[in-house]
């Protein structure tokens, strides 16, 4: 699918044409990723941050207070979605600048001993040598949205540090050169995203082969820069993306065609557009994955990058009613790690090479 027809599936309302959308996108999962729906379970384990994202209510700065969960904690987070069927946990943080090398390495590498889980990190840019010492340690996978293809949009939401030269893509490649799976995405209707960029992001997808594809709607938060003015970042009256379940579920739908044998997860930010059946709706549109959300409460309170998060409703045996509403909707739970088949197929392409 070539840029023009990705722009074309974005801006088109007709409902005929809509329901064949979901319905190629729903055949290529089957046929390329097959009915399971893994679990992920997500441990917000820092919400310190020293960079200023526009649109993020825990960029630094941002008048929340600061935590970040101790080793043990994380820990305990880990063998609790263990026992909830996550063969996966994701380690997500801000980027804390606090946070050392040595210190994550060892929580990996207790995780992997004691559960024997696959350990995805979420926890910003960082150096090489950082990136290094953890896959050796055992991390599987990475996540890291380009969150835009747009440089200059880019620039504007996600102010560099003085004197950076390194940017999301240079760290993408990096993960890439030490065989972690790695995962991206964007937001979809950030203010200033027209749908050539959103276009050009999908493009980008494939181009970059990426084993994860996370893709959600903005959800804007009035304590931020982008909150507080919008009009100030929007594209103008009918190129800017609207931040709607509709274009968003489009995007997960699209990820599925350009990409078929990668991971897309059924996102938190879409559940927060409609807590009753929005993992549902992506389901049944190109998405095998869900993340569940194993933050203690009292910590995913302050881990508040946009406001009424999905996982603030949830009780503590979502994961339970979770694994029931995947069934009702014909699919399975996924037993094991959920490797990305993308990677797979890599790995046999480059041995016959
Ligand atoms: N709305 C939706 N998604 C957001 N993220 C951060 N802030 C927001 C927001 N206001 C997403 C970013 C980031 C991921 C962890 O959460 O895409 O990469």
């Amino acid at each position: 699918m070539d840029r023009s027809e990705i722009r074309k599936w974005l801006t088109t309302d007709d409902p005929t044409e809509l329901a064949t959308l979901w319905r190629m996108a729903d055949e290529a999962r089957r046929r390329c990723v097959g009915d399971a729906v893994y679990l992920r379970g997500l441990v917000e384990f820092s919400n310190q941050c020293d960079r200023k994202c526009t649109y993020c209510g825990v960029r630094a700065g941002a008048d929340v207070p600061r935590y970040r969960m101790t080793g043990q904690a994380i820990v305990d987070c880990a063998r609790r979605a263990a026992a909830s069927d996550c063969g996966t946990v994701v380690l997500q943080s801000g980027e804390d600048p606090d946070l050392t090398a040595e210190w994550l390495a060892d929580i990996i590498h207790r995780i992997k001993s004691e559960t024997g889980q696959a350990v995805t990190l979420s926890v910003g840019e960082r150096s090489d040598d950082e990136l290094a010492l953890w896959r050796q340690a055992g991390a599987d996978r990475y996540l890291l949205r380009f969150e835009t293809s747009d440089p200059v949009l880019y620039q504007r939401v996600h102010p560099p540090r003085p004197q950076e030269s390194r940017n999301r893509f240079d760290v993408l490649a990096s993960l890439r050169r030490m065989d972690y799976e790695v995962g991206s995405g964007v937001m979809v209707g950030l203010p200033g995203q027209t749908f050539d960029t959103l276009a050009n992001d999908l493009a980008m997808f494939a181009e970059l082969d990426l084993d994860m594809i996370g893709v959600g709607p903005y959800v804007e938060h009035p304590a931020t820069p982008m909150g507080a003015d919008r009009e100030a970042f929007a594209a103008p009256a009918g190129h800017q993306v609207p931040a709607d379940q509709e274009t968003a579920l489009k995007v997960v739908a699209l990820t599925r065609l350009v990409c078929p044998d990668t991971n897309i997860p059924a996102t938190t930010a879409l559940a927060t557009l409609d807590f009753a059946a929005g993992y549902e709706a992506a389901l049944g549109r190109g998405a095998n994955v869900i993340m569940v959300n194993m933050t203690p409460t009292d910590f995913r309170r302050l881990y508040e990058i946009y406001p009424a998060k999905a996982c603030m409703r949830e009780t503590a045996d979502f994961h339970v009613k979770l694994k029931r509403r995947i069934t009702s909707v014909g699919r399975t739970v996924g037993a094991g790690r959920g490797d990305s088949p993308r990677r797979e197929t890599r790995i046999a392409a480059r041995s016959e090479a």
